[in-house]
């Protein structure tokens, strides 16, 4: 599975980067917004220096021709930009006409195997499921997550990789891993949270005690 990075945070995506552990970085216009920043296009061509692999940018417009129009726009920002399209009459329409142009769409604020299936067949690129969302309403996103794997894997014709997306803590990845999704999107506090455990400070601290014992002044 790959790791992408869910933030506009350029700090964080440079700490991330040097990690060397990740492959693309997800955006929306919320996390825009959390940076306090309304110039989208700065903020992804500076992303897009730092990262090599795919970069998904949100379109804000709601019918199919406006949604095409600005999606050749964003997409010629820099060559790894992926549009980002939510799930919509509108957005499976434009989504076909640019997936045929050859610009790589993410089909966004999926919620069921039957939006991401409708995604694919129009030639998205990647579904986004919302798996932490779908639990803040009570549902189960893990289960929807696998429900829409095993559709899609019934469909190797079909060519959209599967983005976990929404995804609130480590657990989450981690059955996303399970369920053989291709791609986490996890906020940067998430990743942290993924590289720690406290034996492993434990287990650090004790070894360099020991060390510290008998090397004394030889270390
Ligand atoms: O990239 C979109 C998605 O990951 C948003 O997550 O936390 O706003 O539900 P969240």
């Amino acid at each position: 599975m790959q790791i992408f990075l869910d933030t506009a945070n350029i700090e964080q995506i440079r700490q991330a980067k040097a990690l060397g552990i990740i492959s693309g970085v997800t955006t929306n216009p919320t996390l825009l917004a959390r940076e306090g920043s309304a110039d989208y296009e700065t903020v992804t061509k500076k992303i897009c220096e730092i990262v090599d692999g795919p970069v998904s940018v949100e379109v804000l417009s709601e019918t199919a021709d406006e949604i095409v129009k600005e999606a050749r726009f964003k997409a010629a920002w820099a060559p790894n930009v992926n549009i980002k399209v939510p799930i919509t009459p509108e957005g499976l329409k434009a989504t076909k006409v640019l997936a045929a142009e050859g610009i790589r769409v993410n089909m966004t604020l999926c919620f069921s195997p039957n939006q991401a299936l409708l995604a694919a067949i129009a030639g998205a690129s990647y579904v986004s499921i919302f798996i932490g969302r779908l639990d803040d309403i009570g549902q189960d996103g893990i289960q929807v997550l696998e429900d829409t794997l095993a559709v899609l894997g019934n469909y190797p014709g079909l060519e959209a990789q599967v983005i976990a997306a929404s995804i609130r803590h480590p657990m989450h990845v981690t059955y996303a891993a399970m369920a053989g999704a291709d791609i986490a999107t996890v906020p940067y506090s998430v990743l942290m949270q993924m590289i720690q455990h406290p034996m492993t400070d434990i287990g650090i601290r004790r070894f360099l005690a020991d060390w510290k014992s008998v090397a004394k002044d030889n270390r």
